[in-house]
């Protein structure tokens, strides 16, 4: 077990810490990488009044989980896991039991009712009472709800509290008001705003002083990212001046506002990485327009056009949704068309699933649940086939990566990316992760390249 906290944290003067604080947190995180930046948030937050990390639930004296609801088993995932926690509660009646995220602020007061084992509901917007509403939970074993949404924070003042590694997410907007007919997310985490962009560009200068290699810029639609007149390319431009020998990552990018600008500023900087992830959900315009993706699929095949002349070699990947309501068959095979055509590095692919209170769920899910998945399947076969043949192409090239974590499967490998985000295994021999390495490849399978260094 080890106390990331520990060492870096000063405690502030606080009714709460004088007391000398030394309980425990656990923090569990589903979702997407907005939780993952969100929970290093939440430990900042706690940090300031004295609680410590736990990586060990059994040690922690308060066991949150940051959940997701973007589709229905990613919640009852949740739902499962909160049941163990229940058997667990038994035998620790003292022990707190928060959940934070999207499905907090989803469900709300329908989760302290129906799941008698949480104490403690936190939406997205409301981290910075988690210390307060937890004392007040020791002291008065009273439960405690924050669930507001807010227009403006966007927690630009708190340094998060990220794990060793060479990588970090910087979280730089909040939100979304897409309103994609289909998706929780503008529900769970209420109106876009942006951070300030000297605090993103100070942020990715503190992280390459400690030594990181990498950042990630994040938000929902990062193109809606606004600060006094500068957009988003302005900031990808600020940040790689910045640090330019940090690699540059940014995700989402929604393809309805993507710009041109965007796409030059990509190609000018060699720190920006090549690669986009940019959701397609459809390949049909009627699909899409039900969608309300406000692009059409021919102004998505433009920009894909665009970047891969721009950025000859640029990395590729999107999102699909199978069996959208009133989806034909003719339709899901117009998306397997558009994704043999883009030819995608990889996909996250989804059977749609009905989310109340959006647009999507007045309308029939009329797509039965194994014409659902047989679609979904042969997507995903087909995704797998482009990606191995894709793969394939690199061997016997030259790239360079950056060292990430060892490798999984052996302790003699080390995994990195390449500048198009493949993951690739190198022998490890004296490398270490943080390295650059310029490696050989020498073969590939659909999700995985292997090298070596090369000369
Ligand atoms: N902001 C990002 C996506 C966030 S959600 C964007 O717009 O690109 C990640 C992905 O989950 C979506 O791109 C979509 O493919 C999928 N998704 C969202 N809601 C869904 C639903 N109701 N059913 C199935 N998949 C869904
Ligand atoms: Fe959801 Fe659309 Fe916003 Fe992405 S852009 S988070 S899919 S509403
Ligand atoms: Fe899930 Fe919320 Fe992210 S619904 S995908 S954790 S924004």
């Amino acid at each position: 077990m080890f106390d990331i906290l520990d060492n870096r944290v000063k405690k502030k003067e606080s009714k709460f810490n004088k007391t000398d604080n030394h309980k425990r947190v656990y923090i569990e995180t589903y979702g997407c990488q907005m939780n993952i930046s969100d929970s290093e948030i939440v430990l900042s937050v706690l940090s300031e009044f004295g609680y410590n990390e736990s990586s060990e639930m059994e040690q922690a004296d308060i066991i949150l989980l940051n959940t997701c609801s973007v589709r229905d088993n990613a919640e009852q995932k949740i739902k499962n896991r909160l049941q163990h926690l229940a058997r667990y509660k038994k035998n620790h009646p003292d022990r707190i039991i928060g959940i934070l995220g999207c499905m907090a602020e989803r469900l709300r007061g329908d989760l302290l009712e129906k799941e008698k084992v949480v104490d403690l509901i936190v939406g997205p917007d409301e981290y910075r009472k988690l210390p307060h509403l937890i004392e007040n939970i020791f002291e008065t074993g009273e439960k405690g709800i924050a669930v507001k949404l807010s227009k403006v924070e966007t927690y630009d003042d708190i340094t998060p509290v990220r794990k060793d590694g060479v990588t970090a997410f910087i979280s730089v907007m909040r939100g979304c008001d897409k309103f994609c007919s289909f998706c929780v997310v503008p529900f769970t985490r209420g109106r876009e705003r942006s951070r300030k962009m000297d605090s993103i560009v100070d942020e990715a200068k503190r992280l390459f002083d400690e030594g990181l290699k990498e950042v990630t810029l994040l938000g929902q639609n990062v193109n809606s990212y606004r600060d006094e007149g500068k957009d988003f390319s302005d900031l990808l431009k600020a940040t790689a001046n910045a640090v330019p020998e940090m690699r540059i990552r940014y995700t989402t990018s929604h393809p309805y506002d993507l710009s041109d600008k965007l796409l030059e500023t990509m190609a000018e900087f060699k720190n920006i990485c090549k690669y986009i992830h940019l959701p397609v959900q459809s390949g049909s315009d009627r699909v899409l327009k039900l969608m309300n993706r406000e692009y059409s699929v021919e102004h998505y095949k433009g920009i894909i056009r665009k970047a891969k002349v721009m950025m000859p070699g640029i990395g590729l990947s999107t999102d699909i949704i199978a069996g959208f309501p009133t989806e034909t068959e003719e339709e899901h095979r117009m998306t397997m068309e558009l994704m043999a055509e883009v030819e995608y590095d990889g996909a996250f692919m989804f059977a749609y699933s009905p989310r109340e209170n959006t647009k999507a769920y007045k309308y029939l899910d009329d797509i039965p649940w194994e014409i659902k998945q047989r679609r979904l399947d042969e997507i995903i076969e087909q995704q797998r086939q482009i990606s191995y043949k894709i793969n394939n192409r690199l061997v016997g090239k030259e790239k360079e990566i950056l060292i990430e974590t060892p490798s999984k499967k052996s302790p003699d490998y080390l995994m990195g990316r390449t500048d198009c985000n493949k993951s690739t295994i190198i022998p490890k021999e004296s490398y270490k992760t943080g390295d650059f390495v310029k490696v050989k490849i020498t073969k590939a399978n659909s999700a995985t390249i292997f090298a070596e260094a090369a000369g």
